[in-house]
């Protein structure tokens, strides 16, 4: 049984992940209308990873016999100026994710909560993850400085990256 401080913690973890969701969802289609597709669908793929981490907050607070709570979600930005502001937009946008992740960790540790604890660990392994797969995009932007033919070949690596489901029930 979660506590209620706990419940209302991961309900808005959840409003996070979807927040995510619809950010990343405004990326790709800043990118879709730039026509560069493969950053487009290196986005879309990230929507889905974020709903994913929504429903997995979604179903451990079900099985520990908690309440889902959906709350609004804002309107994201829709416009940034360039393809490496809109990554290094990701990659701060992910670091503040990390950083609640890791207050959600401090109030499982507050409430003697064992089981969020261990649920969460998945979520550490993956912000690191995150984070380090945007900032190395972040790299080559700023290493390519916006030619053309190193955007080129960029939109066409990240065309190709594969969406695989993590497990929902966890590890
Ligand atoms: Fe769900 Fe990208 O953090």
């Amino acid at each position: 049984m979660l506590t209620d401080k706990m419940a209302k913690a991961l309900n808005d973890q959840i409003n996070a992940e979807l927040s995510s969701a619809y950010l990343y969802q405004a990326m790709a289609a800043y990118f879709e209308h730039l026509g560069l597709r493969g950053f487009a669908k290196w986005f879309d793929n990230q929507v889905l990873e974020e709903m994913i981490h929504a429903r997995k907050l979604y179903d451990f607070i079900h099985e520990r016999s908690g309440r889902v709570v959906l709350e609004g979600i804002e309107a994201p930005q829709h416009e940034w100026e360039s393809p490496l502001a809109a990554f290094e937009a990701a990659l701060k946008h992910e670091r503040y994710i990390t950083s609640r992740i890791n207050d959600l960790a401090r109030v499982a540790d507050e409430e003697g909560d064992r089981a969020t604890q261990i649920f969460l660990q998945w979520f550490i392994s993956e912000q690191v993850e995150e984070e380090s797969s945007v900032g190395e995009i972040v790299d080559q932007l700023r290493f390519i400085k916006e030619s053309p033919h190193g955007l080129f070949m960029l939109d066409r690596e990240l065309g190709q990256r594969k969406f695989t489901t993590p497990s929902v029930e966890g590890e």
